[in-house]
């Protein structure tokens, strides 16, 4: 058989959105065509797309024009390779990716995710795939990487939406309680809190007591200072929430019965339900508390739309770039980590199941005590 000379790789993006992606997507696919005379195929709306066999080949003309444009050109999905809904099932469709990759002939394939993608990446190399992964998510909380691509931008947006309720929560003298995203890590509510000066900022990994919060907002006022900015993930618990989830937990560990394991589940379910409004409930206890009007924002998915920043344009170029490069290598099996200045190769088995969460001693935390923010 004829040796293959150019390198076929293909590109997919799973899991939510982030700026970035595009960014990312050009700098892997002008990498890979341009530097070392490879093709590359995008696959549609993350790993559907790979079962599905919907492509479009990425090319110098379609590769370009795209650095500063929001969201991802080829689509995303939450779709996983063995849990796939089809047809009104859920199946493993594993098989019919590594069908659709070898049909195409491909060296390589490149998926740009979150947690989730990295674990389903996995999945695929066990199966014989050669595999390369980038971090990216506005969650920050891929283990085994300094940053995600994503997370700056969407800290710039959560901060200056706190800059600009600063003034409106001034002239009314009202509680302004901020939710941000980041599922179950404080990254961005932590960063975008002490960037934007906001007084309280509850995080996932600090259980709060709303005595605590309450305290903090009334010393204010005493101070002649009548409004607050309290800026809470959108995972943060009470420590009663926490200790409640946390048992709960701790017992499905130690069950190996289905059915026990399903009732328990169902009660965990029931219990995230039960807080769904957590950050509703907060306002309206801290106005209660406090004596002060609370108006809610919940910033949602304003966070991942739009053009990404420099930082996050110039980070997914690198690891893009880097991607290519180490396929090129016929290294694989690896996460392309944001190290410094520079990028380190991460086995993926190092990083899967490994959620990266705001640690006690950040020095962040450290930051936010020493200027008197409050975490409740
Ligand atoms: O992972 C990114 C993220 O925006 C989280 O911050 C948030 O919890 C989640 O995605 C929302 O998911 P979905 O887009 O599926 O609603």
């Amino acid at each position: 058989m004829q040796k293959k000379t150019i390198h076929s790789i293909g590109i997919l993006t799973a899991g939510g959105d982030s700026p970035g992606l595009n960014a990312a997507i050009r700098g892997i696919g002008k990498t890979a065509v341009g530097h070392y005379g490879m093709q590359v195929i995008g696959f549609h709306d993350g790993f559907r797309g790979l079962m599905e066999n919907r492509t479009i080949r990425l090319t110098s003309a379609n590769l370009s024009g795209i650095l500063t444009i929001g969201g991802t050109l080829l689509g995303t999905s939450r779709d996983k390779p063995h849990k796939m809904p089809v047809g009104g099932k859920t199946l493993d469709m594993t098989d019919a990716m590594v069908d659709t990759y070898v049909r195409h002939q491909l060296d390589a394939l490149v998926c740009i995710g979150g947690g989730g993608t990295q674990k389903n990446a996995l999945r695929l190399k066990e199966k014989g795939l050669n595999v390369i992964t980038l971090p990216k998510t506005i969650d920050n909380d891929v283990s085994g990487t300094d940053v995600t691509f994503g997370f700056d931008t969407a800290l710039g947006i959560a901060t200056e939406a706190i800059d600009r309720l600063h003034s409106t929560a001034h002239s009314h003298h009202r509680i302004i309680v901020v939710e941000v995203m980041g599922h179950n890590a404080g990254w961005l509510a932590l960063g975008s809190g002490i960037a934007g000066g906001a007084n309280v900022i509850l995080i996932p990994e600090i259980p709060y007591d709303i005595n605590n919060i309450a305290e903090s907002i009334k010393q204010r006022s005493r101070a002649g200072k009548n409004f607050s900015i309290v800026v809470i993930a959108e995972g943060a618990k009470s420590k009663e929430y926490a200790q409640d989830l946390e048992a709960l937990e701790i017992a499905k560990q130690g069950v190996e019965d289905k059915d026990e394991r399903k009732e328990i589940k169902a009660k965990i379910k029931a219990l995230e339900e039960k807080h769904a409004n957590n950050t509703l409930q907060l306002s309206k206890e801290l106005e209660r508390l406090t004596g002060l009007e609370s108006r809610v924002t919940i910033l949602g998915y304003l966070q991942r739309g739009g053009t990404p920043s420099a930082v996050d344009r110039l980070l997914a170029t690198r690891l893009g770039s880097a991607a290519a490069h180490y396929i090129h290598q016929g290294v694989y099996g690896i996460m392309i980590a944001a190290r410094g200045d520079g990028i380190e190769p991460m086995p993926l088995e190092s990083i899967v199941g490994r959620r990266k969460t705001v640690p006690f001693d950040h020095p962040w935390v450290e930051t936010a005590r020493h200027v008197g923010i409050s975490l409740g």
